[in-house]
């Protein structure tokens, strides 16, 4: 009994230590277009960075439990790496790692301990699909079971998910040697796992109102919040609200955070125009009368 425990042991560490063999030479893979896959409509996206730079899509399939996911890379240089932890942070991360070595690269399934350390899993979940270079990117196309009982990754619930990303910008020998606190890397938020509803059908008179806040020139500064009054078309008569989505100027999708529309209070007659950072000193007062909450959109919640 001893001897069988302590052998099945050595042989995962084993596996674990012997890294190329065990990943994915990818430019075999892309030298290999024989099985050109059929475009996988990927429903959900998000940018990871604030530039937009790195961009995550992915599509939730319930019958196999498992998630397909797509990450754009706009310039890879010697590789990505994407992750999920607890709370975001490098250590105690389940990774997927494409990697140049200088000559080769490599794609895998890999964690990082409580002090940060990274390894190639010796159970690899991630399904390599495709690797590709596009007009807009590199494209690596991957597939993972939401549960894959594997102690070192992370499971994928409903809620939210921290993923952090991580770009390399200089060859690794071998996996052991990436450092992530070394690297650019960064967090971004994500609700994975949407409900498996089908797309609601809206009544055959529904109109759409664009509340848009024009010509918005972005300070340079990490977090601004812009507010914006716009008036209801005069007259307008009782409406129900069927369904909400965001109206971003494309290329700018990985600079709007968050949206929130308010309702001004019927109590106030008139409500001055006005569209400037919400904590200027200069902001109407009557606007603190706009604070009933209609509608509130996120990051990542659009279809
Ligand atoms: C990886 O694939 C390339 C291209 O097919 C090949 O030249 C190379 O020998 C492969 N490397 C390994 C480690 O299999
Ligand atoms: C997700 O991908 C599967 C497999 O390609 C496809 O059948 C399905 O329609 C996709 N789901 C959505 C919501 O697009
Ligand atoms: C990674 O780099 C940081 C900062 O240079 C260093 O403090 C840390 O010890 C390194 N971690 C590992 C696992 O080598």
């Amino acid at each position: 009994m001893y001897f069988t425990a302590l052998a099945a042991l050595m042989v995962i560490l084993v596996a674990s230590y012997q890294a190329p063999t065990n990943a994915i030479n990818v430019s075999s893979l892309k030298s290999n277009p024989s099985s050109p896959l059929p475009p996988l409509p990927m429903p959900f996206r998000v940018p990871l960075d604030p530039r937009g730079e790195l961009q995550l899509s992915w599509n939730i399939s319930y019958a196999n439990l498992e998630i397909y996911m797509e990450l754009r890379v706009a310039k890879l240089r010697y590789g990505v790496v994407l992750g999920m932890s607890d709370r975001g942070e490098l250590t105690n991360a389940d990774l997927v790692v494409l990697w140049d070595s200088g000559t080769k690269s490599y794609f895998g399934d890999a964690w990082s301990d409580s002090e940060g350390h990274v390894s190639l899993d010796s159970q690899q979940d991630y399904e390599l699909l495709e690797a590709k270079q596009k007009p807009d990117g590199f494209h690596l196309l991957f597939k993972r079971p939401f549960s894959t009982c594997d102690p070192r990754d992370y499971l994928i619930e409903e809620g939210t998910v921290h993923i952090i990303y991580g770009l390399l910008d200089q060859p690794l020998a071998s996996l052991e040697q990436l450092n992530l606190s070394r690297i650019h890397t960064g967090v971004q938020r994500v609700l994975m796992l949407r409900p498996d509803m089908p797309y609601p059908t809206l009544p055959p008179d529904v109109r759409t109102l664009d509340v848009v806040a024009p010509n918005v020139i972005i300070p340079n500064q990490e977090t601004t919040y812009w507010c914006f009054i716009q008036k209801l078309p005069e007259n307008m008569p009782k409406n129900h609200i069927v369904m909400y989505e965001s109206v971003i100027t494309p290329g700018n999708e990985a600079i709007v955070h968050h949206i929130e529309v308010f309702e001004c209070s019927p109590d106030i007659r008139e409500v001055p125009d006005y569209s400037g950072s919400c904590d200027d000193k200069m902001k109407p007062g009557k606007l603190n009368f706009c604070r009933h909450v209609l509608a509130a959109w996120a990051m990542g919640a659009e279809v």
